[in-house]
C-alpha cells in the first residue's frame, strides 16, 4: 500500500488519475479501480463502486455482507490496483470496505495528512510538493492561454509576479490563469497586487 500526500490543491487527484490511466494503457494491471473517499465516506457507494467496476453486483442492505462479498472476489483478483483518492481518516479496508490488504490487491491512497498514510499502515510514502518556478511558469502558460506571448514584456512582467503570489500551486495557477485569460493588463495587475496583499496578510501563505 502507498500513501501519496499534499496539501490541498497540490494536484492528487490529477496525479491518481494519470497514474490509473497509465497503468492500465501500460499493463502493468489488468484492472484499475479508483474511488473517491472523500471528507464524510458514503461506505456502501464506494463499495457498489468498486464491485460494479469488477462486474460484481452488491444488491445486499448489510454493509458487512458486502464487504465480504467484495473481499471474496478481491482476494481472486492477481493484477488489480486500487486507486483511494481523498482519504481523511484512516478507514480498515478489509471490514469497512472489503478490500484485502494481505494478498495481490495493491492499493494506493490520496490524503492531504501524512498523518492519515500512517494510521493506515501504508509502506511507502510519497510526497507531492507544489511545483517549481519553471514548471509553475509553463502550467500558468497553458491555462491564460494565447494571450501570454513571450515578447509582450509588460505582460510578462505582472504574469510573473501573479505567478509567484501562486507559491507554485497548481490549483491557483489555473484558477487565476484561467481568469485572466480574456482581460485587460489593467485587470492582471490588479490581481498581482491582490494576490500579493492576501498572502502577506496570512501567516501561513498559501499554506492550509
Ligand atoms: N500536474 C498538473 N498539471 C495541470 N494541472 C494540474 C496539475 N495538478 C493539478 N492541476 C490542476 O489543479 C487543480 C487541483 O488539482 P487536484 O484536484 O488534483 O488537487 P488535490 O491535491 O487533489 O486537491 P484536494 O486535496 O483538494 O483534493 C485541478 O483541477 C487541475 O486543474
Ligand atoms: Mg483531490
Amino acid at each position: 500500500m502507498v500513501g501519496v500526500y499534499g496539501i490541498g490543491g497540490v494536484g492528487k487527484t490529477t496525479l491518481m488519475k494519470e497514474v490509473a490511466k497509465n497503468m492500465t494503457k501500460d499493463g502493468l494491471f489488468d484492472q484499475v479501480v479508483m474511488v473517491t473517499v472523500s471528507q464524510e465516506p458514503v461506505l456502501k457507494k464506494i463499495q457498489g463502486e468498486i464491485g460494479e467496476n469488477l462486474g460484481l453486483t452488491l444488491s445486499e442492505e448489510s454493509l458487512d455482507v458486502r464487504a465480504r462479498r467484495l473481499l471474496e472476489r478481491l482476494k481472486k483478483e492477481k493484477r488489480i490496483l486500487i486507486v483511494l483518492d481523498d482519504l481523511w481518516k484512516p478507514l480498515n479496508l478489509p471490514e469497512e470496505l472489503g478490500i484485502p490488504c494481505e494478498s495481490s490487491c495493491n492499493v494506493v491512497l490520496a490524503t492531504r495528512q501524512l498523518q492519515v498514510c500512517r494510521q493506515m499502515g501504508t509502506q511507502l510514502n510519497v510526497e507531492l510538493k507544489v511545483l517549481s518556478e519553471g514548471d509553475a511558469w509553463i502550467l500558468f502558460k497553458w491555462a491564460a492561454g494565447d494571450c501570454l506571448v513571450e515578447d509582450n514584456d509588460t505582460l510578462c512582467e505582472v504574469a510573473n509576479q501573479v505567478v509567484r503570489e501562486c507559491g507554485g500551486l497548481p490549483l491557483a495557477i489555473v484558477t487565476i490563469g484561467k481568469a485572466l485569460q480574456t482581460k485587460d493588463i489593467s485587470v492582471w495587475k490588479d490581481a498581482a497586487s491582490q494576490l500579493k496583499m492576501s498572502r502577506s496578510s496570512s501567516p501561513e501563505g498559501c499554506k492550509e
